[in-house]
């Protein structure tokens, strides 16, 4: 079966959902109110497709993205090199990476913290943190579970130019003490004549707020605050209802 990170096109069609220039314009909006440094050259880690990178190299930003999947970073080349403009793309582990200069701002998105281990959870923040300028921020979308782990099976259909592409996401607990999942997404493509499925699964860690908390300042940042669903006027109490795609952001030292 095809890998999900292998596969751009339909990922990209997958998780059309999001309104891309609004989330922009939110990002915008916390660097206004809370980097203490000029942001130029912004880097997003799990970049894939890099879907926010159109909108950033027309704000001015200079665009880095980290991934591991050279299928992803190709059809990000492309996308780049559609636009005219110069880009990085690195293939690199985002829980052990190096850049040669520094970034202004990170960010990752779509709860893209993909780590198996605690060393891996502080690995991830020791390396976002050498890559970072101080007084920049990182943001990060969906990354922070603020529910216990549990087994959830969601599903939609995203459609674009007569492709249909069903999705499936579950996650199945796997040990509650090393709080480890299996996410599994599938698709199930219908291109033309051609039916597909296409599947990815991970071994994850759960990352509660406290631990989160902690390993960040213990990794040097500071913590500027978590909002519900991508509003920055639905800051985080912990009696929400519902906690839908919350954002975080984090300020270096
Ligand atoms: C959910 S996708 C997010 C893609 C894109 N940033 C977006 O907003 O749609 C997660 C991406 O993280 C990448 N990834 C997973 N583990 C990684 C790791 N350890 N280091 C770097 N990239 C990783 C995958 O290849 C995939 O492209």
């Amino acid at each position: 079966m095809d890998s999900l990170y292998a596969n751009p096109f339909y990922y990209e069609i997958a998780f059309s959902y999001r309104d891309i220039p609004k989330e922009v314009q939110v990002m915008q909006d916390v660097i206004r109110r809370y980097s203490l440094i000029p942001v130029r050259r912004v880097l997003e880690l799990g970049c894939g497709n890099s879907p926010h990178m159109q909108e950033l190299l027309q704000l001015g930003y200079s665009y880095v993205g980290i991934d591991l999947s050279p299928e992803m970073l190709q059809y990000s080349q492309q996308k780049a090199q559609r636009l005219g403009k110069p880009v990085e793309l690195y293939r690199q582990d985002m829980n052990d990476f190096q850049l040669d200069s520094p970034v202004d701002f990170t960010f990752i998105m779509l709860g893209s913290l993909y780590v198996a281990s605690t060393r891996e959870l502080i690995s991830h923040f020791a390396s976002v943190n050498r890559a970072l300028n101080p007084g920049g921020l990182y943001f990060l979308d969906w990354c922070v579970d603020f529910s216990w782990l549990a087994d959830i099976t969601d599903n939609w259909i995203a459609e674009r130019d007569g492709i249909t592409v069903e999705v499936n996401h579950s996650t199945e607990l796997l040990n509650y003490i090393e709080q480890t999942f299996r996410e599994r997404i599938t698709l199930l493509v219908r291109d033309g004549n051609q039916v597909r499925r296409i599947q990815q699964d991970s071994i994850r860690r759960a990352i509660y707020p406290q631990e989160f908390l902690l390993i960040t300042d213990q990794q040097g940042f500071e913590f500027i605050g978590w909002w519900n669903d991508w509003n920055l006027d639905s800051p985080l109490a912990g009696t929400e209802e519902q906690v839908v795609r919350p954002i975080c952001v984090l300020r270096k030292r």
